[in-house]
């Protein structure tokens, strides 16, 4: 599957979704989230902590002054955000990649800003407002691995989430 799209209803749809993906999320995977300003990045992120890296998923907070922040656990969660990086010599200096390596899973916000960096295979969420609390989520997959994962993560939402 290549595309799904979910409409959100609230902060809390939005995280359970985060949830959902993060039980499945293999480790060494790279999720993408895009949109704009309060789209719900942040809130996602700590759906997925909370399933991946329970342990420190009261931790989730926007990174945004520190980049990249690292959620221990059963599968630690790299959080990183580039909304403040300027260029691709800032990105090429964090050396996101070794983390991609590891044993835990990749969560980046404003990956716009390094699109051309991003490994062929990866998951990609985009959040557009739509709306006083709704939020259109669309989940796109590049890559075959990506792909298998959206189709097992559209089995387990359709059960709980308005699929438009
Ligand atoms: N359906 C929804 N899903 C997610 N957040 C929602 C929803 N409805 C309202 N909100 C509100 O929108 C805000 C989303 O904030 P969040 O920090 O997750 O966004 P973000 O995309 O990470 O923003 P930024 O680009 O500033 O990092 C929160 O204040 C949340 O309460
Ligand atoms: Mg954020």
């Amino acid at each position: 599957m290549k595309r799904l799209v979910i409409l959100s209803c609230s902060p809390g749809e939005t995280e359970a979704m985060g949830r959902q993906l993060g039980s499945i999320l293999p480790r060494g995977s790279l999720v993408a989230l895009r949109g704009e300003l309060g789209g719900g990045k942040t809130c996602f992120t700590c759906g997925i902590a909370s399933a991946a890296a329970p342990e420190s998923a009261h931790l989730v907070a926007s990174p945004t002054f520190a980049i990249m922040n690292e959620y221990p656990g059963t599968v630690p969660v790299y959080h990183f955000d580039f909304y403040r990086l300027s260029g691709d010599n800032e990105i090429a200096e964090l050396g996101f990649e070794e983390y991609l390596q590891g044993d835990g899973i990749c969560i980046i916000e404003w990956s716009e800003r390094l699109e051309e960096l991003l490994p062929k295979d990866h998951l990609a969420v985009t959040f557009e407002h739509c709306g006083d609390d709704q939020r259109r989520v669309v989940f796109e997959a590049a890559g075959q691995e990506s792909e298998a994962l959206l189709a097992r993560f559209a089995t387990l939402a359709k059960f709980k989430f308005p699929l438009t």
